[in-house]
């Protein structure tokens, strides 16, 4: 069978770094086309691999040789693009955040149930198989019955060495608190865990750790789960340094911590310490596995999407009450 034609929209740091690396390693996939409106961006893509490069996506809607595309654009400009491509017959892997509020991303919940079907939203942690062993540990009752999980997700680090990148942060952080961009990956992992989403939001916070920001840096809220599962979550973005970013869960019967840096798991119970890492890296990894269900998906291999256009919207959703209700709690 010929190789699966897909084009990378949107050369940012993530397309050039884990998602252009994956599609090179993938045996059945060719890189049929290269976007963004950047005229650099092109260039360094084109470094790395010979493709046709546009600054818009439209040369690329009518080319029978494209089978999908794989936007790795900012939310504030990926409803629209999706909407536009996923209506041109292809599959279409999105970024983890569908839109900065879920009214901008209302036109991709009205999307017919054929379109739909061809959209994989990219959660692409969702994919690494350690989250799938701490389910089994949580299914099996390995830690107990009632459960307490701290997850703490804290990153994008103040660099001075780095202004570039605290530029881009800031600039995100103009469309929303870190919850809106971490807290899709957080709480599409606690769903998949938990079996569903969280039956109440207890409280929330927010507070900025200097002032000038266009929104709080830090927030956090406690949540319920099914089953009365306690969720303790923080995230946190441009401090100089911050706590360990990892999600914990405590019950009667022991205690198992996931470093979601590198998702190494840990299991320490009464019979003893456990300690699981799969190769290669976390990030590798998951891009690979992403790219995988994606190549399945366009082959038909896969008759649904995973995670689907509606695991993107009930991450967005919940997020974003979150964030509202933190800034509300602000005054
Ligand atoms: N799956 C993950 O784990 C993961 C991790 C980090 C970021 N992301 C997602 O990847 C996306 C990009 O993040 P980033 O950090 O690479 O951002 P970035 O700002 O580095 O890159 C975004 C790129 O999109 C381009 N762009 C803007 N409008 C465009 C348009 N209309 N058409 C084509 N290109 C356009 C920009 O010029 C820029 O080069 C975001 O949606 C982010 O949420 C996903």
């Amino acid at each position: 069978m010929s190789r699966a034609g897909i084009v990378l929209v949107g050369l940012g740091e993530t397309a050039l770094t884990a998602h252009l690396p994956a599609l090179l390693r993938h045996p059945a996939v060719r890189v049929a086309g290269l976007v963004d409106p950047i005229d650099r961006r092109r260039v360094l893509a084109q470094e790395r691999v010979r493709a046709p490069a546009f600054g818009d996506v439209t040369p690329f809607l009518d080319d029978p040789s494209v089978d999908g595309f794989i936007l790795a654009t900012p939310p504030w400009v990926t409803p629209a693009l999706l909407d536009r491509l996923v209506r041109s017959g292809r599959c279409v892997l999105t970024g983890q955040v569908l839109a900065t509020t879920s009214r901008a991303a209302r036109p991709l919940s009205a999307l017919p149930t054929e379109f739909r079907s061809r959209v994989q939203t990219g959660l692409a942690y969702r994919h690494d198989p350690a989250l799938a062993v701490l389910r089994d540990w949580i299914t099996r009752g390995k830690l107990g019955e009632s459960l307490l999980v701290r997850v703490h997700v804290y990153g994008e680090l103040r660099d001075r060495a780095d202004p570039k990148h605290t530029e881009r942060i800031e600039a995100a952080l103009v469309h929303g608190m870190p919850v809106l961009h971490e807290g899709s990956h957080v709480f599409d992992w606690l769903s998949y865990l938990f079996d569903g989403g969280p039956r109440t939001v207890e409280d929330t916070w927010a507070f900025p750790t200097r002032s000038g920001l266009a929104q709080p840096n830090v927030c956090g809220a406690r949540l319920v789960y099914p089953k009365g599962t306690v969720v303790l979550a923080e995230f946190g973005w441009l401090a100089s340094a911050f706590p360990h970013a990892e999600l914990s869960v405590v019950g009667d019967r022991g205690h198992a911590r996931l470093d979601t840096g590198s998702f190494v798991l840990d299991l320490i119970t009464a019979d003893g310490a456990e300690r699981v890492e799969f190769e290669p890296d976390h990030r590798t990894r998951c891009f690979d596995l992403q790219l995988e269900r994606f190549v399945e998906l366009i082959t038909g291999v896969r008759a649904e999407p995973t995670p689907d256009l509606a695991d993107g919207l009930a991450a967005l959703a919940l997020s974003e009450r979150i964030a509202n209700l933190a800034r509300g709690l602000m005054g």
